[in-house]
This record gives C-alpha cells, structure tokens and sequence, in this order.
C-alpha cells in the first residue's frame, strides 16, 4: 500500500486527477471505477478541467459507479446516478452509454446486482478505481461485517452512515436504508485502486487503515491485500 500524505485537499484532487488522466492518455479507453460522496469532488472538478483544455478525453472512457441507493429516482437530487451527471458526467465528453450505475429502481435487485457484476466483467478488470473512506471503514456501502469475497450484492445501510449522509436530505427519516454496491471482491479485482481520505472527521478512520489488522470488521483494511492501492491522505 502506497500512502501519499498531502497538505491540502487541492493537492489530494490534483495527485488523483494526475493518476486519472495519465491512464486515460496511456489507454484511451480506460475502465474507471468511480465514486460519490464528498470527497471526489476535487478531483472531478480538476478532470472537467482538464478536458475543457483539451488535455484529455472522455470519449471512450467507461465507468462503474460503486453504488446507488435503492428507490430512488434516477432524478431525485440526492440519488448517486443525479450526483454524478451534476460533478462530472454533463461536463465531460463521455458518452451516455458508456456510463454505468447500479439501478436502485430495479424490479428485481439480485437480477440487477448479477446484471452490473457481469457488466464489470465484461468491460473489466477496472483499471482505475477510486475509493472514498466511510469513518466506519466502509467502502463502497460494503459496511463493516460484509464478508471479503462479496460482489456486487444489495445492503442495509449502517445507522452510522445514514447519519453521515443525512446531511444532504432533509431529515435522517429520509435517507434510504438501502443500497447496492459493488462487492469488496468486486473492488479488489480492479488494477490499481486510489483511496481518498481527507479532514478531521476521518483521521480516526486513517489511523486503523494503517495500523490496524486486515478484518471484515473494517472493510477498508482488505486493501492492504491488492498489490497496487494508493492512499491519498491527510
Ligand atoms: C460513495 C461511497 C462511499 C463514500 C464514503 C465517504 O460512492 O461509496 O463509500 O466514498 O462514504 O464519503 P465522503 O467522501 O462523503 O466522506
């Protein structure tokens, strides 16, 4: 596990920008794994960048979204699919079909689950996937006590974490108690994975990556397994 411990978060998104965009000009059409939540956004901002000055292009680039929540609309504001049209997709020159996000809307969700995994595969391995740090150590929703050997498969949302994300709705009551997610398998397949953990609220978190043992009880420490992971901290 390479650690790059960064002095501001502007340095976080930049050094991750540079490891997105550099895969891209080395391989066109790269398999990106992405995430939501907070802490991307930089580095997304700094890619939208990037290709408004042409430096690179999106146009083959495919992608895999870790996760959605379960019954909510493609266009409800806080759904993850809304999220990242919004911070990346409608600002890039990717093409619509070329995106990829777990359908929380599905009739039925193991088909859909089964139906993503097989997607992965079939596009995969994932060159490039980039992780946020839950302060539970989830990754992806794979909530502590997923089992390591998980793929893509629907969970329950841990009262920790629909308390981190009720800030964007409008009461906890709100916040779905499901999800789908790619598996911690799933995850572990991709060649190179950059982890994103920034500010106060995740130091603790940080700290047992790194000093604490590889257990289902902390998702995040299977990482220390895969033989090519940056994390980018601070
Ligand atoms: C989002 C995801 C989550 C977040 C994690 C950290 O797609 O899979 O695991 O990466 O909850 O979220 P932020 O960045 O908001 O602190």
């Amino acid at each position: 596990m390479k650690k790059i411990n960064v002095k501001s978060y502007e340095e976080l998104s930049r050094i991750a920008a540079g490891f997105v965009s550099d895969l891209i000009l080395a391989k066109p059409d790269a398999t990106l794994g992405l995430a939501t939540g907070s802490t991307p956004v930089g580095l997304y901002n700094q890619l939208i960048a990037m290709v408004q000055k042409r430096d690179i292009r999106f146009s083959q680039v495919k992608t895999f979204n870790l996760d959605e929540y379960v019954g909510l609309n493609r266009s409800h504001p806080q759904s993850y699919f809304r999220f990242m049209q919004e911070h990346l997709f409608e600002k890039v020159d990717i093409p619509f079909y070329q995106i990829h996000i777990p359908n929380g809307e599905a009739i039925d969700l193991q088909e859909e689950c089964q139906r993503y995994e097989r997607l992965i595969e079939e596009n995969g391995p994932i060159d490039l996937q980039i992780l946020g740090l839950g302060v539970n150590g989830h990754i992806g929703f794979n909530e502590p006590g997923t089992s390591f050997n998980s793929r893509t498969h629907v969970v329950s949302l841990a009262p920790s974490t629909r308390e981190a994300n009720a800030r964007f709705f409008s009461s906890i009551e709100d916040v779905p108690d499901q999800a789908i997610t790619m598996g911690i398998d799933t995850i572990m397949r991709s060649r190179h994975i950059v982890l994103l953990a920034y500010g106060d609220r995740k130091q603790e978190a940080i700290r047992r990556l790194f000093d604490g043992d590889v257990d289902e009880d902390f998702p995040a420490s299977i990482l220390k397994k895969h033989p090519n992971v940056t994390v980018l901290y601070g």
